[in-house]
């Protein structure tokens, strides 16, 4: 299988490497077709495989073909590619907010893969959410889901809607952590310790936390109700939290990104 991966941004330079490392081709195997000429230097210097600066008939041996460019650069992008494409070549886009429709319409293509990852697939603890056409193979869709679980796990879904969605949870969710961590750093500092100790406290709690649910079969509320007990800090932690809306407040700025992810497919 020849892999052809189109950007070689951040996510493009991650699947390279996640797929090189588990070994699921070789770097004879891989290319990337990256236009910016400091970018291609830099992964030449990654022995990552082939890198090329301009479409050309190279394009057209690759079996799969990964979209990792941003959503505001695809227009020009499929102009110049589209001479090189045939309807067997199977696209893997993780690009946001541009629907596998779009994609098929500017191409030809037919076998196209559209997901969402996050940014926690650098170092393999990825969520990527992914979905199909018609014309992808049940073997193609196994062989893609592979590759994309080399970078953290894997969710199918039937319905395109879905990766909206998923843009909205697991997409941009990293951000929400890092929002909530941000604020238990800063009023750990307000409360008297220093950066480094409030960074160790706040995301030693994340962790463990993490790891705790991992581990164990309780809900969140489960797991609510044994650190918080009647009358005690975390209750009054959690009624100041409900007084707040907090958890409302989060559920709106949710569906804001579900929203946006949305508009965003009607524009690109
Ligand atoms: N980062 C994330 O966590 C994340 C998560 C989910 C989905 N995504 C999606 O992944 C895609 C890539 O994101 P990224 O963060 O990797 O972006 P990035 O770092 O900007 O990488 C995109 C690369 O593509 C290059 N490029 C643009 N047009 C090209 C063309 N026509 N031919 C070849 N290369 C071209 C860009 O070059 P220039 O720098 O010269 O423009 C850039 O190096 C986006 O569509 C984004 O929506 C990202």
């Amino acid at each position: 299988m020849q892999i052809l991966i189109i950007g070689g941004g951040n996510m493009g330079k991650t699947y390279a490497k996640s797929f090189l490392n588990a070994h699921i081709v070789t770097s004879d195997q891989l290319s990337i077709l990256e236009k910016s000429e400091e970018k291609a230097k830099e992964l030449n210097k990654l022995n990552l495989g082939q890198v090329f600066g301009t479409p050309g008939h190279y394009v057209k041996e690759a079996d799969l073909i990964v979209l990792a460019v941003k959503p505001q650069d695809v227009a020009l992008l499929f102009k110049s590619i589209k001479p090189y494409i045939d309807n067997q070549q199977v696209f893997l886009s993780i690009m946001a907010g541009v629907d596998i429709s779009t994609i098929s319409a500017h191409l030809g293509a037919v076998k196209v893969i559209r997901a969402m990852p996050n940014l926690p697939a650098q170092i393999g603890k990825g969520m990527t959410v992914f979905t199909s056409s018609a014309d992808v193979t049940r073997i193609e869709l196994v062989t893609v889901q592979n590759l994309l679980n080399a970078t953290g796990k894997t969710l199918y879904v039937e319905k395109e809607k879905s990766i909206d969605a998923a843009t909205a949870v697991s997409g941009s969710g990293p951000a929400y952590v890092f929002y909530f961590m941000k604020v238990m750093i800063d009023t750990a500092i307000e409360m008297g310790f220093s950066r480094s100790e409030a960074e160790l406290l706040s995301i030693q709690t994340f962790a463990g936390a993490v790891d705790l649910y991992n581990k164990f079969n309780f809900s969140c509320e489960e797991w609510i109700g044994k650190v918080a007990s009647r009358g005690g800090t975390t209750e009054a932690a959690l009624s100041t939290f409900d007084k707040t809306l907090v958890s409302s407040d989060i559920n709106e700025g949710m569906y804001a990104a579900f929203h946006r992810a949305i508009e965003l497919s009607k524009l690109n």
